[in-house]
């Protein structure tokens, strides 16, 4: 679990979650559920995603209480227009079948800044007083971004802002910024999709471990306190990736593979913020 220190233990995130863009479908219920059977308690999905009716089905499935299991969603940019952020996030909760998410996340900021972040941050804010949602935070936010929302917010904390970071894209400048002001962080493409792979420092310390170069980055991520979300439709890395959390990397290997950083964004649309 990790968590802002300054912030109440509701604030607390199991840090290895399990991520499920692509898992649609029956196959993707099939692999949420190995996900929970294997000990993830924090399942990611998103409106655009289509997967939130198998995450609940393979909840469901798992027998687990629903005090057990961290459910993130994300509303979509097409739901950020006045009005349309309440009704969109209760479908998501009919599609989970639930009554309320742990954290729900503005998924992007408004394509090409077409609506000011207090259009939907104040929906945002509604939705946790309608208990909808326990946690709000952000996906994909600039520092910019971030200190309109707080404007907006006032009291109540952005528990988290969702972006891609892994040893090929480190994200220094927004990482600091956030872990300083009490937002947790969460790493999309922690394993930049497999393609770290080959590299010599990553293949050094994963053979030192006995471990893979993608555990070694969950483990590099984890245990500079940031959240990952990992996914897999194989039940080999489902597992292993989870396994990441028994990996204890050294303050050598730490620096090493801060190293890494080239800059290298894989997730970069053209109506995207302008990166910090
Ligand atoms: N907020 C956002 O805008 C945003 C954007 C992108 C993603 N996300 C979230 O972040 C999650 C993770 O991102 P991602 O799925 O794009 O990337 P990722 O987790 O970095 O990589 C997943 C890919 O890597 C492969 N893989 C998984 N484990 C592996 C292993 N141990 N060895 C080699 N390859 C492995 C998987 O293929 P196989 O299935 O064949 O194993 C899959 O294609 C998503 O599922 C989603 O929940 C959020």
């Amino acid at each position: 679990m990790v968590s802002n220190k300054n912030l109440p233990d509701q604030y607390l995130i199991p840090q290895l979650g399990f991520g499920t863009f692509g898992r649609n479908g029956p196959e993707g219920v099939a692999a949420i559920l190995l996900a929970l059977d294997t000990g993830y308690r924090h399942i990611d999905t998103a409106q655009t995603y289509d997967t939130e009716r198998e995450c609940g089905e393979a909840f469901r499935q798992s027998g687990l209480r629903r005090d057990e299991v961290f459910f993130t969603t994300k509303i979509s940019t097409d739901n950020l227009d006045r009005g349309k952020l309440l009704p969109s996030l209760r479908r998501s909760l009919d599609e989970l079948k639930l009554d309320r998410v742990d954290l729900t996340l503005i998924h992007w900021p408004a394509p090409n800044e077409r609506l000011p972040v207090a259009v939907y941050v104040e929906q945002l804010a509604e939705a946790h007083q309608l208990g909808l949602t326990r946690l709000v935070g952000v996906s994909n936010f600039t520092i910019a971004h971030l200190k309109q929302a707080k404007a907006v917010l006032g009291d109540l904390p952005i528990a988290n802002n969702q972006f891609e970071m892994n040893p090929y894209l480190q994200n220094d400048k927004l990482v600091t910024y956030c872990l300083n002001n009490d937002i947790s962080v969460t790493c999309y493409l922690p394993i930049a999709r497999g393609r770290l792979v080959g590299n010599a420092i990553l293949e050094g310390i994963a053979q030192r471990h006995g471990a893979t170069v993608e555990q070694i980055a969950l483990a590099w991520e984890m245990q500079r306190e940031l959240i990952a979300i990992p996914t897999s439709g194989r039940a080999d890395r489902i597992r292993s990736n989870y396994a990441a959390l028994k990996i204890e990397l050294s303050a050598d290997e730490m620096a090493a593979i801060s190293g890494l950083d080239r800059g290298q964004r894989e997730i970069n649309p053209g109506w995207g913020p302008k990166w910090d």
